[in-house]
């Protein structure tokens, strides 16, 4: 497994049999779901860093329902078919990680999140645990060797160019996912008196834009619990007084959603 590097000493890591280790003898044991920590303590800004527990029960509700099933099916098919390794930055409960392992049967698929509940959530569903490896970790200091993977994608999450600079194969694909302007709409004009338009991505240092395309549908969510899923996974819903968020449970939700898909390669 020399994909992955030492988050410490930056060494390979070997897989043994309680986990993995790096020949200074840093040991990584893998936890009883299957997944890694390999976020070192002092890198860890708060005790439970990243999404809450909470947010990623109700993004997996809300997803394993479908709503975002054509933005899945778009990734699945840009996946390119020679793929031997892939990594999903800020996986979550790993919904796209899953899908990316399910059209990439012979690729080595990884997730890494800071949110140690998203990685034990993706962990615990991982199809193959041998070739499906999911890790605590950090998209600023990613714990892999240089130049190891095909495909990087990053959906809705946050990372570091120099990193994904680094650790792209030379010919390997980035796939960026972020919300464009009319992505829940309706919803941000309940919060906000001037929307703000979304920025438009821009190519991260070191790569150059090859794709770019918008997906965009209508998002009617009439189930209250998959009202309540929705707005408990999106940080700006939060801002609603209860008695608005009671209101839109009630009601159902009539938006819209839209996505930007943008594909990079190193320059
Ligand atoms: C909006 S969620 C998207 C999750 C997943 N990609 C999906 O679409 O279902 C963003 C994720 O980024 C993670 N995250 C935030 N900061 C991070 C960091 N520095 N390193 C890795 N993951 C991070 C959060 O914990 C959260 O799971
Ligand atoms: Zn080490």
């Amino acid at each position: 497994m020399n994909d992955l590097r030492c988050p410490l000493c930056k060494q390979p890591l070997y897989t043994n049999s309680q986990g993995m280790a790096c020949d200074n003898r840093h040991q990584f044991d893998r936890a009883k779901e299957g997944y890694f920590n390999l976020l070192p303590v002092q890198h860890k800004n708060s005790r439970e860093p990243g999404d809450a527990k909470e947010q990623l029960l109700a993004r997996r509700q809300f997803l394993e329902a479908g709503f975002f099933g054509a933005l899945k099916q778009d990734l699945q098919a840009l996946m390119p078919k020679q793929t031997q390794t892939l990594l999903d930055i800020g996986c979550g409960e790993g919904y796209f990680t899953r899908g990316f392992a399910e059209v990439l049967p012979q690729a080595q698929v990884y997730g890494i999140d800071i949110a140690k509940a998203g990685v034990r959530l993706a962990a615990k569903s991982a199809q193959d645990k041998n070739r499906h490896v999911f890790a605590v970790a950090s998209s600023f200091d990613l714990p892999f060797a240089d130049h190891s993977m095909d495909v990087i994608t990053r959906i809705y999450a946050p990372s570091k160019d120099a990193e994904l600079w680094r650790v792209i194969k030379p010919e390997g694909l980035l796939v960026i996912v972020t919300p464009a302007d009319t992505h829940l709409l309706e919803l941000r004009r309940r919060i906000y008196k001037d929307v703000r338009a979304h920025q438009h991505p821009s190519a991260p240092a070191g790569f150059v834009a090859c794709g770019q395309h918008r997906l965009q549908g209508d998002l009617i969510v009439d189930s209250p619990a998959l009202c309540a899923a929705l707005l408990a996974m999106t940080p700006f819903a939060w801002r609603l007084p209860e008695a608005l968020q009671a209101e839109i449970v009630a009601t159902g939700i009539k938006d819209s959603f839209d996505f930007m898909i943008s594909l990079y390669r190193r320059s």
